[in-house]
C-alpha cells in the first residue's frame, strides 16, 4: 500500500461528519456539479449560493443554457466576474445539445474537450456526478497535498498539477466523489491559505509531512504575484429625466460586451470635465464631484474618480444608452468594478432628487 493511501479513510470519515450542506450537494446531477464548480472557481461558497439558486431558477437545464441570450446570461452572471466563464458555459451547452443529446458526456476525456472545462472541472463532474475514478485538483487541493506530502514543488507550474494528479490517481477510493470533495472541503475549512492552517482540527495531521516538520506556513511554494498595472479613470454619471447614461464595452478584452457608465482614462479635474463635455457637444446644467473608488482585477487595478453630471437634454447619438432604474436592475449587466457608482445611481434614481 502506498503511504499516501493512509490518508483516505480518515479523510472520508472527517468529510462525512464535517461537510457543509450546499444546494448543489442535494442533487448532484452533472449539470448541477458543472455550474457550481465553475462558479466556485472565482467566488466564495457563501456568495455562490445565491447566484447558483438564481441561475438554476432561470436556466434549469442544459437546453435552457444553450438558448439563453448573451445579455440575459451576463445579467445572471453579474457580480461573479470572469465573464468569459459564463460565455464558455453557453458554448459548451450548445455543443452538448448538438453532439450529446443535451446530456453532459460521462467520459472524462470527452468532458475535457468542452469549452471552459479543464482537468479540474472534468475531474469534478466525472467523479462527483458519475463516480468515475479521476482526481480533481484545484488550488485548494494543491495546497493541501503539497503540505501532506511535504513537497517543495512549485504549484504555479502546470507540471506540478499533472504530477499530483498522477499521485492521487493511484489511491482513489470507490467513493471518489466524496474523496475529491473532502480534499476541497479540508482546504476550505481546515488547511486554509494565508497563514496558519488549523492543524489541531485536521484528520491528516498524523500523516502530514508539513505538520511533522514545521513547514505548514512555508508550503506550498508558488511564484510571486506579478504587480498589477494601475489605471486611472474618471467615471461620468450623466443624468437626464430620471435616466442614467450607459455605454456598451467593446466585444473583446476585459469585461467584453458588458455595460458601464461612460468613463475616460486619467483623472479629470472639473475644468477638464467641462472641456471634455464641450468637445463632445454635451450641455450640462450641473457638475458635482463624487467619491473615488478602487477595483482590483487579476491583472489590473482601476483607480476611479467620478462626477455627477445633470444634462438638460438626452445625448441621442450612440454610444449612449439611457437606462431607467428598472432597466438597470433587470436588463443591463454592470460589472462589480462600478459598484460604488452603481449604488450612487440607484440611490439617485430611487429618490428622484436630481
Ligand atoms: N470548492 C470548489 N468546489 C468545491 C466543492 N465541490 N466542495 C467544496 N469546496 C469546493
Ligand atoms: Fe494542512 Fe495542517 Fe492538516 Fe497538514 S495537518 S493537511 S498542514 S491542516
Amino acid at each position: 500500500m502506498e503511504d499516501l493511501e493512509m490518508m483516505v479513510e480518515p479523510l472520508l470519515k472527517w468529510f462525512q461528519k464535517n461537510k457543509r450542506i450546499l444546494p448543489w450537494r442535494d442533487d448532484p446531477t452533472p449539470y448541477h456539479v458543472w455550474i457550481s464548480e465553475i462558479m466556485l472557481q472565482q467566488t466564495r461558497v457563501e456568495a455562490v449560493k445565491d447566484y447558483y439558486a438564481r441561475f438554476m431558477k432561470a436556466l434549469p437545464d442544459i437546453r435552457d443554457l444553450a438558448q439563453v441570450s448573451d445579455d440575459d446570461l451576463m445579467k445572471l452572471w453579474q457580480g461573479l466576474g470572469y465573464y468569459n466563464r459564463a460565455r464558455n458555459l453557453k458554448k459548451a451547452a450548445q455543443r452538448i445539445v448538438e453532439e450529446y443529446d443535451g446530456k453532459l458526456p460521462n467520459r472524462y476525456e470527452a468532458l475535457l474537450t468542452l469549452p471552459g472545462i479543464g482537468s479540474y472541472t472534468a475531474g469534478a463532474i466525472a467523479s462527483i456526478a458519475y463516480q468515475i475514478k479521476v482526481p480533481a485538483v484545484d488550488g485548494n487541493v494543491l495546497r493541501v497535498m503539497m503540505r501532506v506530502l511535504g513537497s517543495e514543488k512549485n504549484i504555479s507550474r502546470p507540471s506540478t498539477k499533472v504530477w499530483l494528479e498522477e499521485r492521487l490517481s493511484a489511491i482513489l477510493p470507490d467513493r471518489v466523489g466524496d474523496f475529491n470533495q473532502a480534499l476541497m472541503e479540508l482546504g476550505a475549512l481546515v488547511c486554509v491559505p494565508n497563514g496558519e492552517p488549523k492543524c489541531q482540527e485536521c484528520p491528516l495531521r498524523f500523516t502530514c509531512q508539513a505538520y511533522q516538520t514545521g513547514m505548514t506556513t512555508v508550503l506550498p511554494i508558488k511564484d510571486e504575484k506579478k504587480t498589477r498595472k494601475i489605471e486611472d479613470k474618471t467615471v461620468l454619471l450623466f443624468y437626464f429625466n430620471h435616466n442614467i447614461a450607459l455605454w456598451r464595452r467593446k466585444n473583446s478584452g476585459l469585461l467584453a460586451g458588458l455595460f458601464e457608465f461612460p468613463n475616460v482614462s486619467g483623472h479629470l479635474t472639473t475644468k477638464e470635465v467641462i472641456q471634455y463635455l464641450k468637445q463632445e457637444g454635451i450641455e450640462a446644467i450641473r457638475i458635482e464631484p463624487l467619491p473615488s473608488a478602487k477595483h482590483i482585477f487579476s491583472h489590473v487595478e482601476w483607480n476611479m474618480i467620478g462626477y455627477k453630471i445633470v444634462l438638460d437634454d438626452f445625448v441621442k447619438e450612440r454610444p449612449y444608452i439611457w437606462s431607467s432604474l428598472e432597466e438597470l436592475h433587470q436588463k443591463y449587466a454592470i460589472p462589480t468594478a462600478f459598484g460604488t457608482y452603481l449604488e450612487l445611481v440607484i440611490e439617485e434614481l430611487s429618490h428622484r432628487t436630481m
